[in-house]
């Protein structure tokens, strides 16, 4: 009996696989040629850890738009501007798969992972309230100003001593979220802030393996996150009750006249609105929390990051921190703090910023996309409900666009006079299209103003005159590998 059901399950497996492998092989047939992996697994064995470097490669032989079958899906690559701007810019590619890596955790979709008309409602609201608190009276702007002064206090501490700067950049900046999301910030060593930043660095840093597995069947990831303890139930759970205890707590205080407009009391009002005109509204407590969770989640690590590859840029290259620091001390001056308004005065840092963001680019591959509907990609067919990968990282490497890539040179993005900066569309890092990065504006406000306002004060050098490696380690973001031990010497 025993055997029979044993010989029953092998056969099981084996027509699963047959039936998988023909199946594949026939969508195959319709969209673009690209290499052939290994039945089940595909491509994904053969990806080291820098995998948009492999992929890369592979456009080397497979052109601009190829297959690579990664897991059990077939997903099209974008391997250069040329393809990226074909498909990004059109209705039909801006699906996300539904089992995107963020979907394991948790019980509510985000915006990130909603389509149709559900994910354009949220992203406009999301994109409304963003609007209305970057810029103006009381805003963002002024908060991030304030979280400097505090973070410049705690530099000056320190007297030149080596530090890591990654210990108060991280609460800084999720302190700036913290305002916008709450509307008001904690105290570096808060336990919830704590709790929250370190989840959130969990997650980056286990993205390749969740990554790897949105390629699996679901009922397959959900066993191994649940069996690997990735999906640590217990650490997720004290965090989703930290946005909840927030969303209580703003309830009891909302207030029609005197609401504030940081995004947990817009969305009630908004809520409210809609639930009077329609009970199934999809603006909804579950969707409130999951959006809370996903701004820290999308914007915290990112900002962070590319604050650091510019200061370690900067350390390692005095001639270009010396250019930057003549500038700010002509438009700003030492007796006032930086202005997103100095910007279009700062033509060589601006064009400094942009080579960091391409340079190292933190999103080297996009976010999954899917297509809604059948269409096409530089004349390839592309069927509705295929998986779509932008290579970002290939976008800003692409020598069709820039000269010399792997050189990092500020200059490129500036006029032969160095006055004007050079706008150039192949310029990504936030994407491109109708769901590119909703957060682009306020990434680059804090990039900047932290930025400037770091090189304002101190001459920023590598620690004991070690060398600086420019190594990274790869997550969902291309992370400085170690700690960031950086000198901060006083100019003013
Ligand atoms: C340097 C900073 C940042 C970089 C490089 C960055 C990059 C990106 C990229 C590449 C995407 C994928 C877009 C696509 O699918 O085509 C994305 C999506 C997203 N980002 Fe950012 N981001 C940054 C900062 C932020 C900030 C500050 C926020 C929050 C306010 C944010 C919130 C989001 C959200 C919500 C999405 C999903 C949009 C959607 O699916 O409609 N990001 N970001």
């Amino acid at each position: 009996m025993l055997e029979n059901l044993g010989s029953l399950t092998l056969f099981v497996i084996f027509m699963t696989f047959i039936r998988h492998v023909l199946y594949n092989l026939k969508l195959r047939k319709h969209l673009p040629p690209g290499p052939t992996g290994l039945p089940i697994v595909g491509y994904l064995p053969f990806l080291g850890n820098e995998a948009h470097k492999d992929i890369a490669k592979l456009g080397d032989i497979y052109g601009n738009v190829f297959t690579l079958q990664l897991g059990i899906h077939n997903v099209v690559v974008l391997n250069d501007w040329e393809a990226v701007r074909d498909a990004l810019h059109k209705d039909a590619f801006l699906g996300r798969p539904s089992n995107s890596p963020f979907t394991f955790i948790g019980n509510s979709t985000s915006l990130i992972d909603q389509k149709g008309n559900v994910w354009r409602d949220q992203r406009r609201f999301a994109a409304k309230v963003l609007k209305e608190t970057t810029f103006g009276k009381g805003c963002l702007e002024e908060k991030i100003l304030a979280e400097l002064r505090h973070l410049i206090r705690l530099i000056d501490g320190a007297n030149g001593r080596p530090m890591n700067l990654r210990s108060l950049l991280r609460p800084s900046i999720s302190n700036i979220m913290s305002e916008l999301v709450f509307g008001h910030s904690y105290d570096y060593n808060h336990p919830l802030r704590c709790a929250l930043d370190q989840m959130i660095s969990i997650a980056y840093e286990r993205f390749p393996v969740i990554g790897s597995l949105s390629m699996a069947p679901v009922w397959f990831s959900k066993l191994v996150l649940r069996v690997g303890g990735i999906d640590n139930k217990k650490q997720f759970d004290t965090v989703f009750a930290i946005f909840d205890d927030e969303i209580r707590s703003h309830e009891k205080s909302f207030n029609w006249k005197n609401r504030s407009n940081n995004y947990i009391d817009s969305y009630l009002g908004e809520m409210q609105l809609r639930q009077q005109k329609d009970p199934y509204t999809m603006f909804t407590k579950s969707k409130l929390n999951a959006n809370c969770r996903l701004f820290f989640g999308a914007g915290n690590e990112p900002v962070r990051t590319t604050i650091e590859w510019a200061l370690i840029l900067v350390a390692s290259n005095s001639d270009h921190q010396l250019r930057i620091q003549r500038e700010i001390d002509s438009i700003v001056g030492p007796g006032r703090q930086p202005y997103w308004a100095d910007r279009p005065h700062m033509s060589f840092t601006e064009a400094f910023m942009n080579e960091v963001f391409r340079w190292k680019t933190v999103f080297p591959l996009n976010l999954m996309r899917s297509s809604i509907d059948n269409s096409s990609i530089l004349g390839h067919f592309i069927a509705k409900n295929t998986r779509i990968l932008a290579n970002i990282w290939a976008v800003h490497n692409d020598p069709k666009v820039w000269d010399n890539p792997r050189l990092f040179n500020p200059c490129r993005f500036l006029t032969d006079d160095g006055r004007q900066v050079i706008p150039v569309d192949a310029l990504i890092p936030f994407s491109t299209g109708k769901r590119s990065c909703i957060g682009e504006s306020m990434g680059r406000l804090q990039v900047f103003l932290y930025f400037v306002t770091l090189l304002q004060r101190y001459t920023v050098s590598v620690a004991n005159g070690e060398l600086l490696g420019f190594e990274d380690r790869f997550g969902l973001t291309i992370q400085p590998k170690d700690r960031v031990i950086l000198s901060f010497q006083k100019r003013i």
